[in-house]
């Protein structure tokens, strides 16, 4: 049993889908562990350190392994390059992308978006949305401040007072949840929003204030998987001009919400980021699925009438090392749910709930109910 730990070809993608440490584990399972040369630079490894874990380092030696780990979907071109029927783990980014899904069954690859892992108690070790997202939350708070032009906490000096920063969090998933405590460590006075009402008390937990119009709409607005359902257009609307009123009194505005499998909302209009007073920042964590704040610029810092928007694409990479090493960890639990410990064998259980969830494609086909072309579903 081979596994594969891919180098990114993507220039923008600074994290690498193992370390050391789950180099070990993975060897510990039966496998072999074979990772290609440079894979871990950018997250602060040295091909040295995978070696001594006893990883061999090599180019394309993706070619012949049973399971190939990376962060981001494969190119038609180096799924090609994968022995038929290899397992791929990566995070797939499929909505929206479903020529590339083809591309990978056309190449025979079983195509795993870790993405899609159901939030479940088990797999909570596995949810690399978490993980990630934990991360881009705290990264924005710090991106943020550093974009400031004023300090965030409270300062009494002799020379005369420093106000506290006023921040507002809008989408407390787990990004807004690890947000709003950043903030609050740094001193900032913290206000947060979210459409789903359980996020209140959390909210408050964490010693922010919950800013939310909280009608019998809101208090029926989240799905069965926990996740945030599109609100009407009153709703909008009302939420809107609350939002429109707080804003103008905010020196930093994080923005996290996402809908999965939708564009991000859009939270803050042209308008609210022009009532803000100069020298105001909003970090724009949803840029990358169309942006919560209109004129955000993904992969760009833009002034808007003095004000910065924030559109760092890939904020979680901002942070490699870390980012890498979480993600890691969750390949490594579902690689363990795959594998047979006795045998030391591939032990694929297609009728596990995990499996079903995330897999893609097989033997050559798009197999997950959501990507399948419609004439097959
Ligand atoms: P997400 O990344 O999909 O969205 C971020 C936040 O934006 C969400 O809180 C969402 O409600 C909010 N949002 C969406 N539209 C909005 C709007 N118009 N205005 C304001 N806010 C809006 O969410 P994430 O971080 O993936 O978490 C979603 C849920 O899943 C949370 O309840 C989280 O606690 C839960 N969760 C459960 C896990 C488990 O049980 N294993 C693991 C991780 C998260």
């Amino acid at each position: 049993m081979k596994i594969a730990v891919a180098a990114e070809s993507d220039p923008a993608e600074p994290r690498v889908a193992a370390t050391p440490e789950t180099v070990k584990k993975l060897i510990a399972l039966g496998a072999a562990v074979a990772v290609e040369a440079g894979a871990g630079v950018r997250s602060g490894i040295p091909d040295a350190e995978f070696a001594a874990a006893g990883a061999t380092v090599g180019a394309k030696v993706a070619a012949d392994a049973d399971i190939v780990l990376k962060v981001r979907r494969p190119s038609a071109d180096e799924a090609k390059g994968y022995r038929k029927g290899a397992l791929v783990l990566a995070i797939m980014d499929p909505y929206g992308n479903e020529a590339a899904v083809k591309a990978m069954a056309d190449a025979g690859v079983v195509a795993f978006a870790m993405e899609l892992m159901p939030r479940i108690t088990r797999a909570q070790s596995m949810d690399v949305l978490s993980s990630q997202a934990n991360l881009a939350g705290y990264r924005a708070v710090i991106d943020g401040s550093a974009e400031y032009g004023r300090a965030l906490p409270m300062m009494m000096t002799a020379a005369g007072t420093v106000p506290a920063a006023k921040v507002f969090v809008m989408g407390v998933g787990v990004a807004g949840l690890q947000a709003i405590a950043t903030a609050r460590r740094l001193g900032g006075i913290v206000t947060a929003t979210d459409v789903r009402p359980a996020v209140k008390e959390q909210v408050q937990s964490l010693g922010a204030k919950f800013i939310a119009v909280e009608d019998e709409e809101f208090k029926q607005a989240e799905t069965a998987g926990g996740y945030a359902k599109e609100m009407s257009k009153e709703y909008q609307a009302k939420q809107a001009a609350l939002i429109a009123e707080h804003i103008k009194k905010q020196d930093i505005v994080i923005t996290t919400a996402l809908i999965p499998g939708r564009p991000a909302p859009r939270l803050v209009s042209r308008e609210m980021v022009a009532s803000m007073r100069p020298g105001s920042v909003l970090v724009d964590l949803a840029v990358e699925r169309g942006g919560n704040v209109e004129g955000a610029k993904a992969g760009a810092v833009v002034e808007v009438d003095g004000v910065k928007i924030v559109g760092h694409e890939n904020v979680a990479g901002r942070l490699a090392a870390s980012a890498s090493a979480l993600y890691a960890k969750n390949l490594l639990a579902f690689v363990e749910t795959m594998i047979d410990r006795k045998e030391k064998k591939l032990a694929l259980n297609w009728d596990d709930e995990l499996v079903k969830s995330t897999a893609l494609t097989r033997d050559g086909a798009v197999i997950h109910p959501i990507f399948k072309p419609k004439s097959a579903a």
